[in-house]
């Protein structure tokens, strides 16, 4: 009896451990080795458009503004990228909140990108460039729009910075303004009813920076994400007290680093211009201007973002676990992307084209 119940489970055992062998047999034929051979095979690199760079900026004008280029970031980040720009008269100055034995450094990791943008602010204002660029650690941030391929190094080196001298003075980056305009903020909602987290702390914000001179708009408004470019003169529409201010209004403030970072997002348009909101600028009209990446209708610009973000969506599909999971859908969405690519390399030519004909 005890002797055939033991025969029993070890057949049973062996049945299994035969079974789990050939499933993992299987599996591995399947969806492991072709996962792993598709994941060898690296992927296409997105385009670049890397011809494009040197015929970019009106290079025969010897007289290139100076810039600097503010880098919000930690020491965790890597921002080797930057070494590669080509802008000329280029300053690098690399802001690192976390590391006060950094050579720039803001008085405390606090308030996100805000309190090292009004360090800078605050610190060089007697001695501005003619242009500063403020921008974030990552070279593809998704702040950066598909039509500027996510790539800051991209969108920098297309971007038009006698333009923003001449006739923007304050432009931010990011040109989509999607639920940014013309009403993104309401500035009367309270701690009990709101939809964007920062609204109720917006007033207070606002009075406290601004004073009463200045009085709290309804609505504010913008594309997002605090990276832009701004003049030494917009810059000095305010005293270099304002800047010390709010550097120090971050440092005292007790209110959490997300909330303090966007409600600072919210006044950057009022801190260097007339206007409390930036909605005075078309999309595709900031895009040809600012990038010379000049769609020719509406309906062309909005073709290529759904072509950029069928693009993401097959990047997912494409992961390595999606790939382990269904190894033949993977290869179905890297053909896909491949083909997507090519059609937004093209369309993005084109476009490019025309804004430097
Ligand atoms: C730039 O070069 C073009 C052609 O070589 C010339 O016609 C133009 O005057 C130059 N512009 C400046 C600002 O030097
Ligand atoms: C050359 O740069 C100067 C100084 O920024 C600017 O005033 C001028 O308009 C520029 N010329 C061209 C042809 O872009
Ligand atoms: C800016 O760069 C131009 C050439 O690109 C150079 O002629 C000029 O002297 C530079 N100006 C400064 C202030 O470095
Ligand atoms: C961003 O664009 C630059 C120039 O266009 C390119 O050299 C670089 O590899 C790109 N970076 C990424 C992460 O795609």
């Amino acid at each position: 009896m005890l002797q055939s119940r033991f025969t029993r489970s070890r057949l049973l055992n062996q049945v299994l451990a035969t079974t789990t062998l050939l499933a993992f047999i299987y599996f591995s034929l399947n969806n492991l080795l072709p996962a792993i051979r598709y994941n060898v095979v690296p992927h296409r690199h997105p385009i670049l458009l890397d011809n494009a760079q040197s015929k970019a900026r009106p290079g025969n004008n010897t007289s290139s503004p100076t810039v600097h280029l503010v880098i919000a970031s930690t020491k965790a980040d890597d921002t080797s990228w930057t070494s590669r720009l080509t802008i000329p008269n280029l300053t690098i100055l690399r802001y690192i909140s976390d590391d006060p034995s950094a050579p720039f450094h803001p008085p405390k990791p606090k308030g996100h990108e805000a309190l090292i943008y009004f360090t800078y602010l605050h610190d060089f204002y007697d001695s501005l460039p003619d242009l500063t660029l403020f921008i974030h650690a990552s070279e593809t941030p998704w702040h950066v729009e598909g039509t500027l391929l996510r790539n800051t190094t991209f969108a920098l080196s297309q971007l038009n910075l006698h333009k923003v001298l001449q006739q923007r003075h304050y432009f931010n980056l990011r040109v989509t303004w999607r639920a940014g305009c013309p009403a993104w903020i309401d500035t009367t909602k309270t701690h009990s009813d709101f939809d964007e987290a920062e609204e109720p702390f917006m007033a207070e914000a606002w009075r406290a920076n601004f004073g009463v001179d200045e009085p709290v708009p309804d609505t504010l408004g913008g594309p997002c994400c605090s990276q832009f470019a701004v003049t030494r003169e917009a810059i000095r529409r305010r005293p270099r007290e304002q800047y010390r201010f709010s550097r120090d209004w971050i440092v005292d403030s007790t209110w959490s680093d997300a909330i303090l970072g966007r409600v600072c997002e919210h006044m950057w348009p009022r801190l260097f211009t007339d206007e409390a909101s930036d909605c005075g600028y078309a999309e595709r009209g900031s895009l040809c201007q600012m990038y010379g990446v000049c769609f020719e209708s509406e309906g062309e610009l909005e073709g290529y973002k759904e072509l950029w973000e069928e693009r993401e969506r097959l990047k997912e599909r494409m992961s390595f676990l999606r790939a382990v999971w269904d190894a033949k859908k993977a290869a179905g969405a890297k053909g896909r992307f491949g083909e997507v690519n090519d059609e937004i390399e093209r369309q993005l030519s084109v476009a490019w084209r025309r804004g430097h004909a």
